[in-house]
């Protein structure tokens, strides 16, 4: 077994599963999630999505906690040390580290969005708008070539102080706190949703599949959400399974953190779509405005006559995006700043801020192409966009079936047994089912996908 050499390590079982499902849980579940939803016609979509978590998903996020708690090493040189020193899977490896840095750039674009509309919230600056005041409002915030920055360094900086503070004292802390005020927050926010005038419209949107609307192209969105909402395929969760202990147990871990994750999506969606119907003429379909310019408009006209209660849900919702965002830029700084602390020998404090700058030049690029830089196009997309289609619908899912392939074909088949056993001290009843997903499902199912959608059948 892989010696460990990093020190760190997640103090307990409980830190473990909540800095994964914090990595996991975050915009993809209350921002990308509802959107994606909204966009593919709603319950179909939802059902597709969660067939991909278990079939895909799951596989792959068992896979990357092999190579990380097994080789305890950053994600490249886990490749390297695994494949028995072959340089190619090394050059393989660092496609996800680098990934990780176009990631969080488009990512902290709109975490720093939630910064502002938290702070907005907070001094009560929704109330008294003409309804079409939120869209003019947010387009002319996200085209400002300077304010979405200042909360994009915000966000950035506050990411690189936890990630710098260290595994437990940082991460699993951050996690340990961040995680449950999350939850309660959603809870709260979702039995309020629900109580609203026409929340039934909401619940039949989320829970009625209208099979019409499945397109080869909502397949290729639910696959990505399902990868982007898990955080698989970077090998994110490579890095995070270094700092397991020995007596963690894999799969229970790896499906704790998917049902966490799509209980929050879920509940995300419990929250917004029924906020949606409550008012007449609002549409589901509303794309990624849906939560900055749909909503803030919804909480002031349902409760209009409330203006705590409108005051009180903008403020509630607006921080659980900040929370959950902080919680999964963490885990997409510490890739970079743990592959080159390893790698060079730098202190992890002076890693975790130059991975973080080189963040904030590219995030820099994504923000200016919502306003000064919208002429900018490659392949006909902004840089935003042009990050989010490469992450989520290619880099994703290839990063999983490299985990996947490297898993079941290339490493050792005791390896897989040993770290799913716990070196043989627990019994592991799926051991063949994961192996069969993990040397074909999986993989198979992920190149289907991908022929299908460059058009070979
Ligand atoms: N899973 C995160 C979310 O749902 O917001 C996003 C994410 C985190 C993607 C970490 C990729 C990653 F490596």
């Amino acid at each position: 077994m892989g010696t460990n050499t990093n020190k760190n390590a997640f103090a307990s079982k409980m830190g473990a599963i909540l800095a994964a499902a914090g990595s996991a849980v975050g915009l993809g579940n209350v921002w990308r999630f509802p959107t994606e939803t909204g966009l593919n016609g709603g319950a179909a979509f939802i059902l597709i999505y969660v067939l991909f978590m278990l079939l895909l998903g799951v596989p792959v996020m068992i896979s990357e906690f092999v190579i990380g708690r097994y080789s305890q090493k950053s994600v490249s040189e886990s490749f390297y040390s695994m494949s028995g020193g072959k340089n190619a899977w090394r050059y393989m490896g660092l496609i996800p580290m680098f990934s990780s840095f176009l990631v969080l750039s488009y990512y902290a674009v709109v975490a720093g969005w939630t910064l502002e509309y938290a702070f907005q919230a907070a001094v009560n600056g929704f109330a008294g708008k003409e309804v079409t005041q939120y869209a003019v409002d947010f387009v002319n915030f996200s085209s400002n070539p300077v304010q979405p920055l200042i909360w994009m360094g915000l966000i950035l900086a506050i990411t690189c102080v936890i990630v710098a503070l260290g595994v437990q004292k940082g991460i699993e802390r951050g996690s340990k706190i961040m995680m449950p005020v999350l939850f309660v927050f959603l809870v709260i926010l979702a039995v309020c949703s629900l109580s609203l005038p026409n929340s039934s419209q909401g619940l039949m949107f989320l829970l009625k599949p209208d099979f019409s609307k499945v397109t080869a192209q909502t397949v290729l969105s639910a696959m990505g959400q399902a990868f982007f909402s898990l955080s698989v395929g970077l090998c994110c969760l490579c890095t995070y399974a270094c700092y397991f202990r020995k007596d963690v147990n894999l799969v229970k871990d790896a499906t704790s953190v998917a049902s966490i994750d799509t209980l929050v999506a879920l509940c995300s969606g419990f929250i917004i779509f029924p906020a949606v119907y409550s008012i007449q003429g609002l549409q589901p379909d509303a794309g990624p405005s849906l939560v900055f310019i749909t909503l803030p408009s919804v909480f002031q006209q349902v409760f209009g006559d409330m203006p705590v209660l409108a005051y009180g849900f903008s403020l509630m919702f607006y921080l659980l995006l900040v929370v959950a965002a902080l919680t999964s830029s963490i885990s997409m700084l510490e890739m970079g700043t743990a592959y080159f602390q390893e790698k060079f020998h730098v202190s992890r404090v002076k890693c975790a801020i130059g991975v973080t700058c080189v963040c904030f030049v590219l995030g820099t690029a994504c923000s200016l192409s919502f306003g000064d830089w919208s002429y900018v196009k490659v392949f006909g997309m902004g840089f935003f966009d042009l990050f989010d289609y490469l992450v989520a619908k290619f880099i994703m899912p290839i990063g999983g079936l490299l985990a996947t392939f490297f898993v079941g074909w290339v490493v050792d088949e005791q390896v897989l047994k040993s770290e799913l056993t716990n070196g043989g001290t627990v019994s592991q009843p799926l051991y063949r089912v994961i192996r069969l997903l993990v040397r074909y499902l999986t993989p198979i199912c992920i190149l289907l996908i991908f022929f299908s959608e460059l058009g070979f059948f």
